[in-house]
């Protein structure tokens, strides 16, 4: 259907990017571009007519993109771009395939396979990207790619690592020339790149290459990649599988900063109201470490401290703790202290003649505390 619309615009329709990519090495694809030389809203609005899938339109790119059940389709027209400046978004002009495929990253995302009926399946492949594919290579299509769009070198480092290919040597000593441009593109498109840096099987090997580069000093300066952070999203992957909240790598890559550190990975990232605040209570957890580490505490003393903090704070600390006894003090919370609660509710403070109000509430947490430390064993004991 797509092919028969696109002839009945006199279009040519492409499949590009990752998905020609992914399908070359025989790997599943996340989701699937399409380019077309015509209106690409247009042409997406006729295509996907009489669906129900969500479509968001995007205006200044002219593109259209749809969620098919969960798998992203975009629809972009074929374009050129030119970068005014480093880091700046380009500004785009009319353009064949060939333009198009040579505005992107890499040569192994600048392949497209033809969707057009007159030759339907014959791959476009105008840089070679299949030669970089067939030796496991990464290489920029031009030297100024960096330059233009510095978030491409985190694109770079995590296809390395995902697909396990090599980056060339020209390409690698572009990357380390313009690793300095990384802080243009912005707080919300580089946590954008981290964020899908987190969404890898193991991040932790594309933050060493970062290091290794000398990239991560220019992204998220203060932050260490090392056997000691391997070791610690290794085991939090344990504890949670695959489904890890980002929020625990986040908190992990904060523990070893000071606090100015803390508040300039923040800034840096800005990565929003619930990720910041648990980047808070890590911090306020690490203050009251020297309390953490002591042995035999009050249970309400340790209940008081660590039940302000949100749960993925408390288990960031208990995994990059090398401390036993913080561990123990953590668990101690999270399996027995959190699960106590006083026998008498507001309402049977009211009914023994308390009078309603904010006092009911103190006189519960008193009770809490007070059960929490053993005092008080039985319903009985609290009405005492
Ligand atoms: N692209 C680019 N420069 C960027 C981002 C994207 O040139 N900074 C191009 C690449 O050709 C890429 C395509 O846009 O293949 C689609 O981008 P994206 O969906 O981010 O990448 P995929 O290649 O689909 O990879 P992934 O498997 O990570 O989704």
């Amino acid at each position: 259907a797509a092919a028969e619309l696109a002839a009945s615009q006199e279009a040519s329709l492409y499949l590009v990017g990752g998905l020609v990519r992914d399908c070359l090495l025989d790997k599943t694809p996340k989701d699937a571009d399409l380019v077309i030389t015509a209106n690409a809203i247009r042409f997406g609005q006729d295509l996907l007519q009489g669906t129900s899938y969500k479509t968001t339109l995007h205006h200044r790119f002219g593109n259209l993109s749809a969620d098919i059940n969960g798998f992203k389709l975009d629809i972009t027209t074929a374009r050129s771009e030119v970068y005014p400046a480093p880091g700046k978004l380009p500004e785009v002009g009319a353009g064949d395939i060939k333009a198009d495929l040579f505005r992107r990253d890499f040569k192994i995302n600048a392949m497209a396979i033809s969707l057009s009926q007159q030759n339907s399946g014959c791959l476009v492949d105008p840089y070679d990207g299949l030669t970089d594919l067939k030796q496991g290579k990464l290489s920029v299509l031009h030297p100024k790619s960096f330059q233009d769009d510095p978030s491409r070198i985190w694109r770079a480092l995590r296809y390395s690592e995902r697909l396990g290919f090599d980056i060339s040597a020209e390409t690698l000593a572009l990357l380390k020339r313009d690793m300095q441009l990384i802080p243009l593109i912005g707080a919300d498109r580089l946590r954008y790149e981290i964020e899908c840096v987190l969404e890898e099987a193991k991040p932790e090997n594309i933050f060493l290459k970062a290091e290794e580069t000398g990239v991560l000093r220019y992204s998220l300066p203060g932050v260490k990649a090392d056997g000691w952070l391997v070791g610690k999203f290794a085991e939090a992957r344990k504890i949670y599988g695959t489904c890890i909240p980002r929020v625990i790598y986040y908190c992990l890559l904060s523990a070893r900063l000071n606090k100015l550190q803390a508040e300039n990975l923040v800034t840096g990232l800005n990565p929003g109201k619930y990720i910041t605040g648990c980047l808070g209570d890590y911090r306020y957890l690490a203050e009251n470490l020297p309390e953490l580490e002591k042995t035999g505490l009050r249970p309400s003393h340790l209940y008081k401290i660590l039940v302000k903090c949100r749960k993925e704070a408390r288990q960031s600390f208990y995994i990059a703790s090398d401390n036993p006894l913080v561990r123990q003090n953590i668990s101690l919370f999270e399996e027995e202290l959190s699960n106590i609660k006083p026998h008498l509710k507001g309402a049977d403070l009211i009914a023994l003649g308390f009078t309603p109000g904010p006092a009911i509430q103190t006189i519960l947490r008193e009770l809490l505390f007070l059960k929490l430390d053993g005092q008080l064993t039985s319903r009985a004991d609290e009405i005492d």
